[in-house]
């Protein structure tokens, strides 16, 4: 299986940390942001994985991380040369599976403690569909809160004023080829962007999206407090 890290975009809410460098070359405790998420997906056993960047630090991430053998991982670029979403990162990646494969993708601001082998595990025995991982949170209205129902979801709203549920969906999803087909057929949002969570409700909808629970903590970086949290927890 490969995984592919989406570590583009422009990280506005961290401005000015992020006007000279992208946000996932920025230091979270002992390594920069994007190495942490190299390190889960090689700890899972996945050791092809794409990077998505933006072409404003493609050169940084090319001396940081080379192919990936310091890291013990073998890495390709993909550039993201607009900001268009996460959907539309995403599509990026098609030209590099095999048709019908299945892989990680992991927000490059994303950052937790435990392992995915299990989670990896379980998918590669899912027959069909996607799975996505789930964290209880105190602020829901953040992120992609899930409508839950009898062991499924049936929707995922974005950032709802009025949350459904404690849980937000986390940046770790896994999917198999299919998800280009259905990235074609999202409409861009009102912000302009191809939205990830427009994508996973074409599977919701389908009765095709399975959900885990992450164990242990779970953090984005986005922000000022969070990336200070997520720093002060790789210290430990
Ligand atoms: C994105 C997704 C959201 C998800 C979050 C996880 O939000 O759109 O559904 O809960 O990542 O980090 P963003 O952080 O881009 O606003």
């Amino acid at each position: 299986m490969k995984g592919v890290i989406l570590a583009g975009g422009t990280g506005t809410r961290l401005y000015p940390l992020t006007k000279i460098i992208n946000k996932h070359l920025l230091p979270v405790g002992n390594a920069p942001m994007i190495c942490h998420g190299i390190e889960k997906l090689r700890i899972a056993g996945i050791k092809e994985i794409v990077l998505v960047i933006s072409k404003q630090s493609a050169g940084l991430y090319t001396e940081l991380l080379g192919g990936g053998k310091e890291w013990g991982v073998r890495l390709t670029y993909k550039v993201q040369e607009e900001a268009g979403g996460i959907a539309q990162a995403l599509s990026l990646v098609e030209s590099v599976l095999e048709p019908k494969e299945k892989f990680v993708v992991l927000l490059g601001d994303n950052l937790f403690e435990n392992s995915l082998a299990p989670y990896v595990k379980a998918f590669q025995e899912q027959e069909a569909g996607a799975r996505v991982l789930l964290k209880e949170v105190k602020d829901p209205r953040r992120y992609g809160v899930p409508i839950l129902e009898n062991n499924k979801i049936v929707s995922i709203e974005e950032k709802p004023d009025q949350p459904k549920s404690n849980y937000c969906v986390t940046g770790i999803y896994m999917y198999d080829t299919s998800v280009f087909g259905k990235i074609r057929e999202v409409k861009p949002s009102d912000r302009g962007e191809l939205e990830i969570t427009d994508v996973n409700n074409e599977y919701a909808s389908e009765g095709q999206l399975i959900y885990d629970v992450l164990d242990g903590w779970w953090t984005d970086a986005g922000t000022f407090e969070s990336l200070y949290q997520a720093s002060e927890r790789f210290m430990k």
